[in-house]
C-alpha cells in the first residue's frame, strides 16, 4: 500500500486530457480499491448564455421601472441566485439583455458577479430563440442556457457530465408539478430521451408532469437552427425540430420555482432562506420578532419587528414599531412608525404611511400607500 501523499501509477487525479473526436475531456479519476481507474467523459470548459430580454409583465408595475433580475430575494438581486447555479469553472456569462438592458448592464458593472459576464443587447426583443442567437456567437460547444428567474438547487456540472455521456444535441433540466398546465411538458421514454413536448396541455393531455424547467445544456449546432435578425421562441419554434437530433431530460431533485410572478417570487424567497442561500439570514440587531431577515446595504431597522423570510433592500428604512413579514421592500422604501406590511412586494421608494396596514400588495415604484 503506498502512504499518504504517494501515488501509484494509476492515480491520474486531476489529469485531463482534450478528446479532439468529441471535443471533450477525458479524466482519469484515482484508481478505486481494486486498483482499476475509472474514466469519465467531461465536457470541454464551457461558456453560459442567460436570457435576460423579457419584460417580465407579471411582475408589473414592479418592472415598469426595475428588471426582474434586479428583483432582491433573500438579500440579493434574482440574476445573482442564477448565476450561483453555475459551476465555477465557467469561463463566461453573456447576458442577453433586452428590456431595461442598460440598468442590466450598469448594474453588473458596479457589482461584478463570481464569474465572467458579459452583456450583448437586442434593439428589439427578439424572443427565446431570436435573443439566443443574437447573443450566442461566441458560445461553447456545448453551452450552458438558463432563464433568468430559475431559483433551484441543481448540480449543473452533473448536467453537463450527462450531456456529453449521451451524445445527443441537448440535455433539458426537467421539474415535477402537481399541474402542468401552465408549461411545457415532456414526454419521455426508458433512457430519459425526450420524444415530445406539448405546450401547455390540458390535465388529459399531458404526457407527465415533468416540466421545462428553463435550463439546458446545448451543443453549438442548436444556434445554427435559428434564422438570424428573427423574432421567435425557442420552446415552440426550434426545439421541436431539434428532438430528432436527441435531446434527453435530467430531472431535478432539489427544489425548484420560477421566480416570475409575485406568488412564485415570494415563494422562491422562502426557498432561498431555507436553503441557507439567504445571507446569515438571522434576526438583526436591535430589531425584534423572528427571521430570517436580510438587510443589505444601508438598511436601517432599529426597533422595528419582523415576521420570517424578508428583504428589507438597500437604503430602505423600517421604523420602530413599524412590523414587516414574507415581504420584499426594494431599494429606498420607507416603511413608516406603527405600520405593517405582510406577503407583500414594494417597488422602490414606496412609502407605507403610519398606521398603515398592506397585505398581498404589490406596487410600483414611488407609490404612497
Ligand atoms: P413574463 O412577461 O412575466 O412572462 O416574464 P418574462 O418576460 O421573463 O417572460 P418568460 O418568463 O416567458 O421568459 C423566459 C426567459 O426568457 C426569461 O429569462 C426572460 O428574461 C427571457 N426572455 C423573454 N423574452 C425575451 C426576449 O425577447 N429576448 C431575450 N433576450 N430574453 C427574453
Amino acid at each position: 500500500m503506498p502512504g499518504m501523499g504517494e501515488h501509484r501509477e494509476t492515480d491520474f487525479v486531476g489529469c485531463v486530457v482534450r478528446d479532439s473526436r468529441h471535443g471533450s475531456r477525458v479524466t482519469a479519476w484515482p484508481s478505486d480499491p481494486k486498483g482499476i481507474s475509472q474514466v469519465f467523459l467531461l465536457p470541454p470548459p464551457m461558456k453560459a448564455l442567460m436570457l435576460v430580454g423579457g419584460f417580465g409583465t407579471r411582475l408589473r408595475p414592479i418592472t415598469y421601472s426595475v428588471p426582474k433580475q434586479l428583483v432582491p430575494l433573500a438579500g440579493k438581486p434574482m440574476l445573482y441566485h442564477v448565476l450561483d447555479l453555475l459551476p465555477n469553472d465557467v469561463e463566461e456569462v453573456v447576458l442577453a439583455t433586452g428590456y431595461k438592458a442598460d440598468m442590466i448592464d450598469a448594474f453588473v458593472r458596479a457589482h461584478p458577479p463570481r464569474l465572467p459576464v458579459r452583456t450583448v443587447s437586442e434593439a428589439v426583443p427578439l424572443g427565446t430563440g431570436g435573443g439566443m442567437k443574437n447573443a450566442g456567437g461566441a458560445m461553447s460547444d456545448p453551452f450552458f442556457l438558463l432563464n433568468s428567474d430559475v431559483i433551484a438547487r441543481v448540480d449543473l456540472a452533473e448536467m453537463a457530465r450527462r450531456h456529453v455521456a449521451h451524445g445527443g444535441v441537448g440535455t433539458m433540466g426537467l421539474y415535477e408539478v402537481e399541474d402542468p398546465r401552465p408549461y411545457g411538458v415532456a414526454a419521455l421514454d426508458a433512457d430519459e430521451r425526450i420524444l415530445t413536448f406539448v405546450e401547455k396541455p390540458e390535465l388529459a393531455d399531458a404526457p407527465s408532469r415533468w416540466i421545462n424547467a428553463g435550463f439546458a445544456v446545448w451543443n453549438r449546432e442548436v444556434l445554427d437552427a435559428i434564422p438570424p435578425a428573427q423574432a421567435m421562441s425557442f420552446e415552440r419554434e426550434v426545439l421541436p425540430g431539434l428532438l430528432d437530433r436527441r435531446v434527453y431530460g435530467f430531472r431535478i431533485t432539489g427544489y425548484f420555482d420560477d421566480a416570475g410572478s409575485p406568488e412564485r417570487l415570494l415563494r422562491s424567497q422562502r426557498l432561498l432562506f431555507d436553503d441557507g442561500r439567504g445571507g446569515k439570514g438571522a434576526l438583526p440587531s436591535g430589531t425584534f420578532g423572528k427571521g430570517p431577515v436580510a438587510l443589505m446595504a444601508g438598511a436601517c431597522a432599529n426597533g422595528a419587528s419582523f415576521g420570517p423570510y424578508v428583504t428589507v433592500g438597500p437604503g430602505a428604512v423600517v421604523d420602530a414599531g413599524a412590523h414587516v413579514e414574507n415581504s420584499i421592500l426594494m431599494e429606498g422604501v420607507h416603511v413608516e412608525k406603527d405600520a405593517s406590511v405582510r406577503d407583500s412586494v414594494l417597488g422602490p421608494k414606496v412609502r407605507v404611511r403610519s398606521g398603515h396596514s398592506l397585505v398581498g400588495q404589490v406596487l410600483g415604484e414611488g407609490v404612497e400607500a
